[in-house]
C-alpha cells in the first residue's frame, strides 16, 4: 500500500519568523496520518530541519545541482542538502524549467544526483495550458516522465508530482476526470518501465491550487497518492486541514 503523502512547496517564500509554523503545524497534526515534508527556501532548510528533528515532518530542498561540488555559483548540491537535514528534493519544477531553462536531461541528471547523495526525489511534470488546449496533455507528460526519471527508481527514491502548469498559482484545477486520467496514465507508464512492483509503489502526487476546500476529493481520485501544495502550505493552519483531508 502507498502511504499519501502531503508535501509543501514553500517557493521563495519565507524567513525565520515562519518557522514557527511548523512549530504550529506540529500542534495541529499531532499524529499525521500521512508522511509530511516540507520544501522551505535553502536559507531555511537548516533551522527547519533541526525544528523539525524527531518528529513526524521532514524537510526538503527545492532543487539541486546535478554536480556533488564545484563552481556553481548560487547553486546547492544534493550532498549540502542532506547536510543541512534534508531527506527529500523537488526536481523539474516547472518554475525551475520555466526560469532556468531546465530540460528533461538536466532534471535527469539531478535526479541522479540526489539518488546518490541518498534524498528521495520528488519529479514535476505537467503541461501548459497551450499543451492541453492542443491536447497533447499525456504526450508531453510521458515525454517528461521518460526524459527526466532516470532507470533505477524505486517506490523509496521517487515520488512524482503531476503539476498542470496552468493550474499553479492560479486557484483553477483540472476536473476531477482529467486528473484520475493523467495519474492513471503515468501509473500505466511507470508500471510498463519499472516493473509492476517498483511501478505500483511510487507516489504519484497532485499539484495546483490543491487547498483545503479541495484537497479531499481530489485525493480521492485513483493513483492521486497525495499533493505537492504551494501557497496553501505556507500557513500552518490550511495545510493541516489538507494533511488531515490526505490522510
Ligand atoms: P500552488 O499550490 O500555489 O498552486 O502551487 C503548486 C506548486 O507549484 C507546488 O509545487
Amino acid at each position: 500500500m502507498r502511504r499519501k503523502m502531503a508535501a509543501g512547496n514553500w517557493k521563495m517564500n519565507g524567513t525565520s519568523a515562519d518557522l514557527d509554523e511548523i512549530d504550529a503545524l506540529g500542534d495541529a497534526v499531532p499524529d499525521p496520518g500521512c508522511e509530511i515534508v516540507i520544501c522551505p527556501p535553502a536559507t531555511l532548510l537548516h533551522r527547519m530541519a533541526a525544528r523539525c528533528d524527531g518528529g513526524p515532518v521532514a524537510v526538503g530542498g527545492q532543487t539541486c545541482h546535478s554536480a556533488a561540488n564545484g563552481a556553481h555559483t548560487g547553486d546547492v548540491s544534493a550532498a549540502m542538502l542532506v547536510d543541512a537535514g534534508a531527506t527529500h528534493v523537488i526536481v523539474g519544477h516547472s518554475e525551475r524549467r520555466q526560469d532556468h531553462a531546465e530540460t528533461d536531461a538536466a532534471v535527469r541528471a539531478q535526479t541522479l544526483a540526489a539518488w546518490d547523495a541518498g534524498l528521495t526525489a520528488i519529479v514535476c511534470v505537467g503541461e501548459t495550458e497551450a499543451e492541453r488546449d492542443a491536447l497533447n496533455t499525456l504526450e508531453i507528460v510521458g515525454g517528461q516522465l521518460a526524459g527526466s526519471v532516470p532507470d533505477a527508481a524505486t517506490g523509496e527514491n521517487l515520488v512524482i508530482a503531476y503539476e498542470p502548469v496552468w493550474a499553479i498559482g492560479t486557484g483553477r484545477t483540472p476536473t476531477l476526470t482529467d486528473i484520475g486520467e493523467v495519474h492513471d496514465f503515468i501509473r500505466t507508464a511507470l508500471e510498463r518501465r519499472f516493473g509492476e512492483g517498483v511501478g505500483r509503489s511510487v507516489r504519484i502526487l497532485y499539484g495546483g491550487s490543491m487547498k483545503p476546500g479541495n484537497a479531499a476529493e481530489i485525493g480521492a481520485v485513483s493513483n492521486v497518492d497525495g499533493g505537492l501544495v504551494g501557497g496553501a502550505s505556507l500557513k500552518a493552519a490550511d495545510f493541516a486541514e489538507i494533511v488531515r483531508a490526505l490522510s
